[in-house]
């Protein structure tokens, strides 16, 4: 009888050592990058930062605001375990028109501006599409060479000219680039790889 009684006191302390360790252990988890229910809060920041570079007619950013969970914001997909940003899909929602209407729609729906380069914080991002909006004859920004996790990039129709900067040839994950519809040109093309090779320009098969 004593001894269950020990037995049973002895689990109990056991219990109660392996909750503290799991306590410990969770309050560790929530501090690292596993944030539960909540986008990367370093990354929302990135993402304030570049939607106060844009300006957005039509209000299509309305859900990017402070205090939200921005893995939940239009246009942002999420890793579902680390809640790291991987895509961002702010291509314009409207595409073929056939009416003034639908014209109009898709005049208003363009995002303007400048692309914020701390766009470079989200890491592990792997896809970025900005077609269809109208950023006035800026060139494409060469720090988009710089995100090496990129395997889709889609900016065409998107207002972009000049010179394409050789540095998205760096962009070695690329499996899919779309810079058709701009008016944009280039020296030479040693950058690109020949299965890249698109100025008109697209890759039929992407599957993102
Ligand atoms: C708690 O975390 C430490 C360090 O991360 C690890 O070594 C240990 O195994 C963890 N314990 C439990 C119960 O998960
Ligand atoms: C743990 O996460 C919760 C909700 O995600 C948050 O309210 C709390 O402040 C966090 N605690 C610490 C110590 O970071
Ligand atoms: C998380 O994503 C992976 C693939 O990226 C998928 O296989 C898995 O089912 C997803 N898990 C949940 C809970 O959605
Ligand atoms: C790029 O986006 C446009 C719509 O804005 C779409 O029609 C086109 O198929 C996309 N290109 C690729 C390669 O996915
Ligand atoms: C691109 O790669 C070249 C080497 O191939 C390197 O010199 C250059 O700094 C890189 N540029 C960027 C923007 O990463």
């Amino acid at each position: 009888m004593a001894m269950k009684q020990t037995m049973s006191s002895l689990h109990f302390v056991l219990l109660l050592e392996l909750l503290v360790i799991a306590n410990i252990n969770f309050s560790f988890c929530n501090r690292s990058s596993y944030n539960v229910g909540g986008c990367i809060e370093s990354e929302k920041q990135v993402l304030l930062s570049f939607k106060q570079g844009l300006r957005d007619p039509s209000n299509r950013l309305a859900s990017w605001i402070g205090d939200g969970d921005c893995c939940a914001w239009s246009g942002i997909v999420c890793h579902n375990l680390t809640e790291h940003v991987l895509e961002l899909r702010l291509r314009n929602p409207f595409s073929g028109y056939t009416s003034y209407a639908q014209l109009d729609a898709y005049e208003m729906s363009k995002l303007h501006g400048n692309i914020n380069p701390s766009l470079l914080d989200l890491k592990l991002l792997i896809s970025l599409d900005l077609s269809g909006n109208d950023f006035e004859g800026i060139r494409i920004p060469k720090f988009l060479g710089s995100m090496g996790n990129l395997r889709y990039l889609n900016l065409s129709r998107a207002g972009f000219a000049g010179m394409i900067s050789h540095q998205l040839g760096n962009l070695s994950n690329l499996e899919c680039l779309d810079l058709g519809w701009n008016k944009l040109h280039v020296e030479n093309l040693h950058w690109l790889s020949v299965e890249h090779l698109l100025l008109g320009i697209t890759f039929q098969s992407c599957n993102l």
